[in-house]
Parts: C-alpha cells; sequence; structure tokens
C-alpha cells in the first residue's frame, strides 16, 4: 500500500526531472523529502524541543551524535563521535543499525538513495531555526 502510494506520488517528480534536464541524482527536492520525513515523523519533530520516540532533530547538522539534553540516547549514540552532516546522516540513514551498531533507532532504512537526497535536501531547511548556533 504505502509503496504504492509512493511511486504514485514520485513518477511525476522524476518526470518534472527529466523535463527540466536535471538527471535523477543530481541533488535533492526538498517538497519530496518533506514526503519521506512522514517514515520519521511518529518518532521526530525537526524543530522545538519535544522529544516523541526520538530526539527532536532541530539544529541536527552540525552537531554531534547524542546532544539533545534531557534525551536518553542509547550509547551506542552518545559514544559515537559522529558529527552530524550531509554525508554522515546518508550513511546512517541508508542503515541505522549497521551504520551504528547498538543504536536504538528502530527504523530498517531507506533503500533510495534519492529517497536520502530529497530528506537531506528537507532536512537541511527544516531543521535550521533561529535557536540554531550560526
Ligand atoms: C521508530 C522510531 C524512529 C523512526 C521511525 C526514526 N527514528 Fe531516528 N531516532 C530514533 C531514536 C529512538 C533515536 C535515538 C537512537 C539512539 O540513541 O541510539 C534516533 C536518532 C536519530 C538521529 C540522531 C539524533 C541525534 O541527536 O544524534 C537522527 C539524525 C535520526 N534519528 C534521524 C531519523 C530520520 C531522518 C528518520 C526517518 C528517515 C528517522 N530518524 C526515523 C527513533 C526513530
Amino acid at each position: 500500500m504505502l509503496k504504492k502510494h509512493a511511486i504514485i506520488v514520485l513518477l511525476p517528480l522524476l518526470g518534472l526531472a527529466l523535463v527540466t534536464g536535471g538527471s535523477a541524482l543530481a541533488g535533492g527536492d526538498a517538497a519530496a523529502g518533506a514526503k519521506v520525513f512522514n517514515k520519521c515523523k511518529t518518532c521526530h519533530i525537526t524543530s522545538g524541543e519535544a522529544k516523541r520516540m526520538g530526539p527532536s532533530l532541530e539544529c541536527v547538522f552540525g552537531r554531534t551524535a547524542g546532544a539533545v539534553e534531557g534525551y536518553r540516547y542509547s550509547a551506542a549514540m552518545s559514544g559515537s563521535g559522529i558529527v552530524w552532516s550531509h554525508d554522515t546522516m546518508a550513511e546512517y540513514l541508508k542503515n541505522p543499525r549497521q551504520y551504528l551498531k547498538g543504536t536504538k533507532m528502530a527504523f530498517a532504512g531507506l533503500k533510495n538513495d534519492q529517497q536520502i537526497e530529497d530528506l537531506l535536501a528537507f532536512l537541511e531547511g527544516a531543521t535550521v531555526g533561529a535557536a540554531c548556533p550560526k
């Protein structure tokens, strides 16, 4: 069900990318990424301090993993030393439990590279607010 829906949503976008001459993997599409974020929404918000099952992703880029105060991370995450960037997050989201053994994030991963690029384009905008360090 979900997959079929995603294909219906993505096909016109792909067509648009072809018409505008863009290669399918050249950069992400934030609008498409907002839809990919539906997979994360039950556990994460992009701004504000409220925590769900996972920590808020506000200001996540440039931050060391495991740094949201008051959120109880796994030892694996808080001791990882990962700094979140486009590249580290792309790797993490492909297969969280392989990238970081012992993480308590129960998410299988995004197998589609374009989805990851789109999601990152969305997150790079949506997680940056006035409260973030410059
Ligand atoms: C079922 C709930 C769940 C889903 C779905 C989920 N996450 Fe998570 N996420 C977590 C939890 C729990 C942690 C804390 C992991 C730890 O401490 O090991 C986490 C941690 C993270 C972190 C590290 C944050 C930090 O402060 O270091 C990032 C980045 C992240 N998730 C992004 C995502 C994205 C993007 C998606 C969607 C593609 C997603 N997550 C889907 C539960 C989830």
